[in-house]
């Protein structure tokens, strides 16, 4: 089976998160920092390492202001919703995926900024949006759906002129483009572990410039002031209420680990070259329709003809892995005008080759053969 659903997750990993995942399950499946004792101190070492090294990755300087969480969804919701209070506005846009749709339209006061018909947003349509009470602009790095990548350095000076906090989600980006939190103005940042940085499933992560900018969303044991029914106010502890997945954080932090060995950038570059070889192939075949723009990660949404996108993946399916329809951002569907089909996506990893791209090619003519369209 030929894996092409790196942006769902990513399948194959470093061999060091393997290995970390099993040592820190078999030797490491102690209550990291809840007691005083050497293996649970050992534990709470194995999480600063982490942070350390995500804090290198996206040039934070205040590591312990990283919380780990299970998801982005799970960062992206604590963000939005520990923020957020009565009376203040946000801005997302059309490209964001549900796990900032859902939470936003839960707010009182909020705008949803349109993308253009290749799924990017202007920031001038940020600008125009900011109000006086607008308290937090939130925009996915890069579309989960077309791969378009968003002017989020402009987003972020918008978001600092204006007062207004900036969250950037990178579910798509992390690993595969350089990010600077300093550089992109981003109070907060949310991320996936489990993508573009190859950790296991069940990982992810929120940084938090400074504590005070956000209230917890969960409460509960840390580890921390058990003395006190509060919930401590400073990072992280005040975001790892409950037992935290030692060996999932461990794992990942090797997977971060070969990210900064081989270069974010350089992984991203060979992912789009593969995209862009597809698309190339696709437009010398006739027929087939690419969405969203020249600026993208390794991300290629497409569409076959008038088949549907659903019978294309199930003729993919035995062989090649994509993924079909709406992948949960319905509005960036609305942008790029499928919303009455979807797409099929195929999305590259850190170990794709090009074979898997030209196999991916040979597969999408036969099927458009079959069909009469190419
Ligand atoms: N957000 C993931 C995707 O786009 C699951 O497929």
């Amino acid at each position: 089976m030929l894996y092409l659903d790196n942006a769902a997750t990513s399948r194959q990993k470093p061999a060091g998160v393997y290995f970390a995942l099993i040592k820190h399950t078999v030797f490491g499946s102690q209550n990291a920092g809840r007691g005083s004792h050497r293996l649970s101190i050992r534990g709470m070492r194995d999480v600063v390492e982490a942070q350390d090294t995500v804090a290198e990755l996206f040039n934070i300087r205040k590591p312990q202001n990283i919380a780990f969480t299970m998801n982005a969804t799970y960062a992206l919701n604590m963000a939005i919703k520990g923020t957020l209070e009565k009376g203040d506005h946000v801005i997302a846009t059309e490209m964001d995926h549900n796990s900032v749709l859902r939470p936003v339209y839960e707010q009182s006061e909020f705008t949803i900024v349109k993308a253009d018909g290749s799924g990017v947003v202007n920031p001038a349509d940020i600008e125009r949006a900011v109000r006086p009470n607008t308290k937090l602009i939130v925009c996915t790095h890069a579309s989960n759906v077309c791969g378009a990548i968003q002017p989020v350095k402009e987003i972020g000076e918008i978001a600092r002129h204006s007062g207004a906090l900036f969250l950037l989600d990178t579910a798509q980006t992390a690993g595969c483009m350089n990010i600077d939190v300093n550089d992109l103005n981003a109070d907060l940042l949310a991320f996936s572990g489990h993508k573009g940085l190859m950790g296991p499933l069940g990982t992810g992560g929120l940084y938090v410039r400074e504590p005070e900018l956000l209230k917890p969303l969960i409460t509960g044991g840390t580890g921390s002031l058990s003395e006190s029914v509060t919930q401590p106010r400073f990072m992280p502890d005040m975001l790892h209420s409950g037992t935290i997945n030692t060996p999932g954080i461990a794992a990942l932090a090797k997977g971060v680990r070969y990210v900064l060995r081989h270069g974010a950038d350089s992984i991203g570059n060979g992912e789009r070259e593969l995209a862009e070889y597809v698309i190339g192939e696709f437009k010398n075949m006739g027929g087939i329709r690419v969405y969203g723009n020249e600026n993208r990660i390794g991300t290629v949404a497409f569409n076959i003809g008038n088949i549907d996108c659903e019978t294309v993946a199930e003729m993919l399916g035995d062989k090649i892995a994509v993924r079909a329809g709406y992948q949960c951002a319905p509005l960036a569907h609305k942008a790029l005008g499928t919303s009455d089909r979807g797409v099929v996506r195929a999305s590259f990893g850190a170990f794709s080759r090009r074979s898997d791209a030209r196999k991916l090619v040979d597969a999408v003519y036969k099927i458009s053969a079959a069909k009469g369209i190419s």
